[in-house]
């Protein structure tokens, strides 16, 4: 990765993660890209100009009014010149003023004189992240084509749990670069399964997995970045759908085999998604109560195994390149390999889930890829860094239109 010769122009707003944008300076210099800082007024209760041009090594923008040369360079000017602006973090405020257009200081002057690509890091506490004013300002964004990265879910500086913890630099990094990076998947459309499938008992209870949906966004996520359009069809998984996947979402097995027969045909087709094996032969219509006698006893059916159905389809109609993923706690090639063979599908991206493994709810994985030909080992790394690796040898494989 490289971001030698880009100027990214860095809006730093008002929260306590403006301290990881001082990371994430160092991070965008390291590889290349020159960074003009802009601190807004709340964002330097946060952080010092002193620290921000200490590391970006340039003069920190802090005011519309500080301005008065503008020969020097006007916020037109400066927000022109840049190949990318960045906001973070993204404030509820910032994105409020970016959604309705506001242009009350330097910063959103900036965003709203600008035709630069802009790309934003929410961070913020997870009720002012769920609260229907900034999702909607959320989505009217992304209708506007602004880029988004995160929020992450986790402990929060406030003592909360949930949603808004900004990205890691190392993630904004990562986008960046994709945002930059070439796009050979432009034009085609790419379906992903993902997160886990659930099963009616009755009304209220159901049969589930552990999967997190993880290793499925990240798969979406980085298709995308490469310029895909991703049809995302997702089970009750615990991490949010990317931004910028055409999203489906399901519950059962059956559900999600109906959908995703709906959207062929795509050019390839990713199925990460932990669907169940098995469901209840006849789910109760009512809530099954204790009868205090004897303990009800279900019988099984099995569901239709959506990678075998797509992969054997009749070549007109079967994308050209499928590709299944084999959770395996357990001689985890043989059982890849069988499972190739038996599916039909292209390629198996074999992982251990063995519960010392930690892939299951985990940030990593460690992917053995099985072809027909042969077995290749990846390294352990993060679920988004073997998304990436996967997104390019598929994007490899589809070769040039
Ligand atoms: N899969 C699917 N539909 C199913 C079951 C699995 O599309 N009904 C897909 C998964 O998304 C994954 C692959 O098949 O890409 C392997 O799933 P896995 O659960 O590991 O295999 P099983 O078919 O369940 O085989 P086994 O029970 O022997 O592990």
């Amino acid at each position: 990765m490289t971001l030698s010769g880009k100027h990214i122009l860095l809006i730093v707003a008002g929260g306590i993660a403006a301290y990881k944008s001082l990371d994430l300076i160092r991070q965008l210099r390291a590889q290349g890209a020159d960074v003009t800082p802009v601190l807004t007024r709340a964002g330097a209760q946060f952080v010092t100009p002193l620290s921000l041009s200490a590391l970006a090594g340039r003069k920190v923008y802090s005011d519309l009014f500080d301005l008065t040369d503008e020969a020097e360079m006007g916020h037109i000017q400066l927000s022109r010149s840049a190949d990318l602006i960045v906001v973070a973090p993204a404030t509820a405020n910032i994105m409020a003023q970016m959604a309705q257009g506001a242009a009350s200081d330097l910063a959103s002057t900036l965003l709203l004189a600008t035709d630069t690509p802009v790309m934003m890091a929410p961070a913020m506490n997870v009720r002012m992240w769920d609260h229907p004013a900034t999702q909607r300002n959320l989505q009217q964004l992304l209708a506007d084509g602004v880029l988004c990265v995160g929020p992450n879910s986790g402990d929060m500086a406030c003592g909360e749990y949930g949603s808004g913890r900004m990205a890691e630099p190392a993630e904004i990094l990562a986008a960046v670069a994709a945002h930059f990076g070439p796009k050979p998947l432009l034009g085609r459309r790419v379906l992903v399964t993902s997160g886990p499938t659930r099963e009616a008992i009755d009304p209220v209870r159901y049969i589930s997995n552990h999967s997190s949906g993880a290793q499925g966004a990240a798969v979406a996520a980085a298709l995308r970045d490469l310029g895909a359009v991703v049809e995302f069809v997702t089970g009750p998984a615990d991490v949010p759908p990317p931004h910028g996947a055409v999203v489906h979402k399901v519950q059962s097995a059956q559900d999600m085999h109906d959908q995703v027969m709906a959207l062929l045909p795509v050019d390839a087709a990713v199925f990460t998604a932990a669907v169940a094996d098995w469901r209840v032969k006849s789910a109760a219509a009512q809530k099954m109560k204790k009868t205090g006698k004897e303990l009800p006893v279900l019988e099984f059916t099995e569901n239709p195994d959506i990678l075998a159905a797509v992969s054997q389809l009749p070549v007109r109609q079967r994308p050209r390149l499928v590709v299944g993923f084999a959770a395996e706690t357990e001689n985890l090639i043989d059982h890849a390999r069988a499972k190739l063979r038996k599916k039909g599908c292209d390629w198996i991206c074999a992982n251990d889930v063995s519960p010392q493994s930690g892939t299951f709810g985990g940030s990593d994985s460690q992917i053995h890829l099985v072809t027909a030909q042969e077995v290749e080992t990846w390294p352990h790394q993060s679920k988004q860094a073997a998304a990436r690796m996967l997104a390019a040898r598929m994007a490899a494989a589809l070769g040039d239109r």
